[in-house]
Order: structure tokens, then C-alpha cells, then sequence
């Protein structure tokens, strides 16, 4: 892999973009041809869901700049919502000037869960289990032999007693489960469902469901970042003001504090990181509503939900960031293998294993957790958004090609974005032309 900096990107045209990227990842322009079709065939979807009857495609955009444990990796990201691509690369900029993202992560461990119930004594029933521990973990670790080959396996047993519940007592048996470079939920419920009879036969009790959680909060995956204290400065021009690295930076933190301090804006908060780290997972094949849901159980695992990430200051007064959270994301398996794009997106950031992914993802989650807070403590974000809803204003407004930019320059000028203006400047500079 060449560098993640590519200057002038977004000047380029989408075949240039391309022909760079293949370039500076050494891959080969048919490496990424998924993109320009979306990947996807409707024969291979048909295979994929119920029900087919087409398509749905989402833009595919790389973000730029960012360094992870000192690698060069562009990423792909795909998403509907404007400055999110810009965000994530401006930011991961700032963050290059810092050393990039430092990052680590746990073993893939995945909670398989087992409700038991119809048991006369919770706690007798309990250590029943562990004494059987033993041998129930040698029968899980030999249901998956795929797994088993690659390292993987049952890796531990834990039994919780539910004293009350609407229905009583019942325990609640986790298998933690080693899944490699696979999301995991399938290895995790079949083991679960096999293993169930065993854990009824050990108890005279019932095994009632038996699911993955997704609250994998043992397979967590961390990033920190450095900012360096002058690459917050922000100096502005006519329309804007300017603001000195100190300001950025405190402003930051003090937005993070009431994200730590208030569920209602950590929700936004934890929107705004989800943003990019949705982005990586979807343009990956991965499951966004298991990120998702883990991702806001973990951020509410105190009993009171708060940010996943934390900003403060180091000694030498350099803003400092870290985000910490549940990364269920495989590279084996599921649509990752089956949809072309997703494979194109495996091999662009040239992560050999899941760990790998999820620690680039939690970097992205940090990168726009900063390009909001950073916008939202100074000018606000409403002004980032302003040049990109102009174009798409101007056209709905029917300009088309250069047309494009010059009626979303003037509105931006004029400071008036809308439908109207749009189409009397289309009508004003195709009479000139
Ligand atoms: C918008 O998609 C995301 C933000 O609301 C995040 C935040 O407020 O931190 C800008």
C-alpha cells in the first residue's frame, strides 16, 4: 500500500478516482470495477434475501489521510449522508499530523446465550453446569471444525441467575466462543442449539432460546488519536471567523462533556460516530444492526447511557481522543464473501484478519466523532453541508454538468440555497454560455 494521501481527490473525475486508488493500494483497476457497477447481480441477490426484485445502491466513498498503527489504509465507505466522507478524511489529516490512529483490540469473542428454565433451585442448577464445564466446552469446541482449524473454539462458560424476572427465576448460560475472522452468530447459535440438550440433561431443566448476544463486549476494539494542538487552529476568511487551537480544542472537550453527562446528546453523539463506523461496515457486507445494537447497549452498560468516546488534553496541551466499543465484524463468510463490492473493500484496506477491520472502523467512528464535535464547537455544521446541499439543489434545479458548480457557488455566495434561485441562475448562466 502507497500512501492515503491523495491530493486533489475530490477535484478528480470518478474513473481518475478510481485509476488513483487502484493505484496507491497496488491493486488492479478490475480489483475495484465493483464499484462502478455497485457489485451486485440480481441473480446473486436473489440467493442472498426473499422475495427479490432488484437492487439498492448507496454512493461509495473513500476517506482519506488515515494512518492506523502506522499504516497507510484508504477506506471505503459507503453512505447516503453529505460531509460524512469529508469529515472522517479531513480529520483522520489532522490526526496523520499526530501519528494517525493508534489501535488494539480484544480476541473475537462472542456470547452465545442459553435461557434455562423450569428449575426448582436456580443455584444448585448453576453449579450442576460448572461442574459439567468441562465437558460441555469439549463438546462445543468440536462443532465447528472450520473454526476449531483456524484457531477458534468454545473458550469459556459462564452461568447468571435471573432471581426475577415476569416469568420468575430462570439461569442464563453464556458459551463464549473464539469466532476468528467471522462475525460469528452463526457458528455461536448453532453451538448454542447443540449444546442445549447436554445443559438439560445436566439439569431437568428446559432450554428455552438460545441466540448470540450482541452485546460483544468481549470482542471490543479500541482507537486513540493524538490531535496536535496547531492543526485545531481555524483560521477563517470573509464569511467566516477564526478560531485558535486552544478554543477548538476546549470546545471540543466541552462538547464531549455534555455528551458524557446527558443520555439526550449522547444519543447524537453516538450517532455521529456511528456514521462512519456504519459506513465501513455496510461497505464491507458486514451487519450494521448488530453493530448497532451492540454499540448502544455498551454505551448504556453503566445502567446510564453515555458516550462511547472520551476527549481530554495531554501535558503538552494536544487534544487526545479515544473511542472503545464492540466490533462483531468478520471477513469470512455472510455477504462479506458473497457480494463483489464488499470483497473490493476487504481488499482495498488489505486487513488479513477480522481484529484488523474492526480496529480501522473504530478509528473511522473516532475521525467522525471529531469532524462533528470540531464543527459543532465552532461554526456549527449547518455551513460544511451548505456546498454539497447547494449542488443538489442546483440539480434538482436541472443543471447539469459544470452548470452544476457554478449555480451551487453563486447560491453559496448569496447565501441562498434554494429551489427558486436555483433555477433562475440555471436559466441566467445557460443563456450566457
Ligand atoms: C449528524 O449526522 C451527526 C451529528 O449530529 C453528530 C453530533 O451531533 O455529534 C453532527
Amino acid at each position: 500500500m502507497g500512501t492515503s494521501r491523495i491530493a486533489g481527490f475530490y477535484n478528480l473525475s470518478l474513473e481518475e478516482r478510481l485509476a488513483r486508488v487502484a493505484d496507491s493500494a497496488v491493486l488492479t483497476a478490475s480489483d475495484l470495477a465493483p464499484w462502478s457497477t455497485g457489485g451486485l447481480s440480481p441473480e446473486s441477490a436473489d440467493h442472498m434475501i426473499e422475495n427479490v426484485i432488484g437492487l439498492h445502491s448507496l454512493p461509495l466513498g473513500i476517506a482519506l489521510n488515515f494512518v492506523v498503527n502506522g499504516r497507510d489504509v484508504l477506506v471505503p465507505m459507503a453512505v447516503e449522508e453529505p460531509s460524512v466522507v469529508a469529515g472522517a478524511s479531513f480529520m483522520a489529516k489532522l490526526a496523520r499530523a499526530g501519528g494517525g490512529f493508534q489501535t488494539s483490540s480484544s480476541e473475537p469473542l462472542m456470547i452465545g446465550q442459553m435461557q434455562v428454565l423450569h428449575l426448582d433451585n436456580l443455584h444448585a442448577a448453576r453449579l450442576k453446569i460448572y461442574e459439567k464445564k468441562a465437558e460441555l466446552l469439549a463438546a462445543a469446541d468440536e462443532i465447528d471444525p472450520i473454526l476449531k482449524k483456524f484457531g477458534g473454539g468454545a473458550r469459556d462458560l459462564e452461568v447468571r441467575v435471573i432471581e426475577d424476572s415476569p416469568i420468575g427465576g430462570f439461569l442464563v448460560v453464556h458459551l463464549i466462543y473464539d469466532v476468528r475472522d467471522a462475525m460469528g452468530a452463526n457458528a455461536v447459535n448453532t453451538a448454542c442449539e447443540r449444546l442445549a440438550p447436554q445443559v438439560e440433561a445436566i439439569t431437568g431443566g428446559k432450554v428455552h432460546l438460545r441466540i448470540l448476544s450482541n452485546l460483544a463486549d468481549r470482542r471490543i476494539a479500541r482507537a486513540r488519536c493524538v490531535i496536535p494542538l496547531k492543526e485545531l487552529e481555524m483560521l477563517g476568511d470573509e464569511n467566516t471567523l477564526s478560531y485558535s487551537g486552544e478554543t477548538v480544542r476546549d470546545g471540543i472537550i466541552a462538547a464531549w462533556a455534555f455528551a458524557a453527562a446527558d443520555p439526550y446528546r449522547a444519543a447524537t453523539h453516538n450517532k455521529g460516530i456511528m456514521n462512519g463506523v456504519d459506513a465501513v461496515v455496510i461497505a464491507t457486507g458486514n451487519d450494521w444492526r448488530a453493530i448497532e445494537a451492540g454499540a448502544h447497549a455498551y454505551a448504556a452498560r453503566s445502567g446510564r447511557y453515555t458516550s462511547l468516546s472520551t476527549w481530554g488534553r495531554d501535558v503538552a496541551g494536544n487534544l487526545v481522543g479515544s473511542l472503545e466499543m464492540p466490533m462483531a465484524v468478520g471477513i469470512v463468510g455472510g455477504a462479506t464473501k458473497v457480494h463483489p463490492a464488499a470483497r473490493a473493500a476487504i481488499k482495498l484496506m488489505g486487513v488479513q484478519t477480522a481484529s484488523e477491520l474492526a480496529e480501522i472502523i473504530v478509528a473511522v467512528g473516532l475521525a467522525q466523532n471529531l469532524a462533528a464535535l470540531r464543527a459543532l464547537a465552532t461554526e456549527g455544521i449547518q455551513r460544511g453541508h451548505m456546498s454539497l446541499h447547494a449542488r443538489q439543489v442546483a440539480i434538482a434545479a436541472g443543471a447539469t454538468g459544470e452548470l452544476i458548480e457554478k449555480v451551487a457557488a453563486q447560491m453559496v455566495a448569496e447565501k441562498m440555497i434554494r429551489i427558486d434561485r436555483a433555477e433562475e441562475l440555471v436559466k441566467q448562466l445557460t443563456s450566457e454560455q
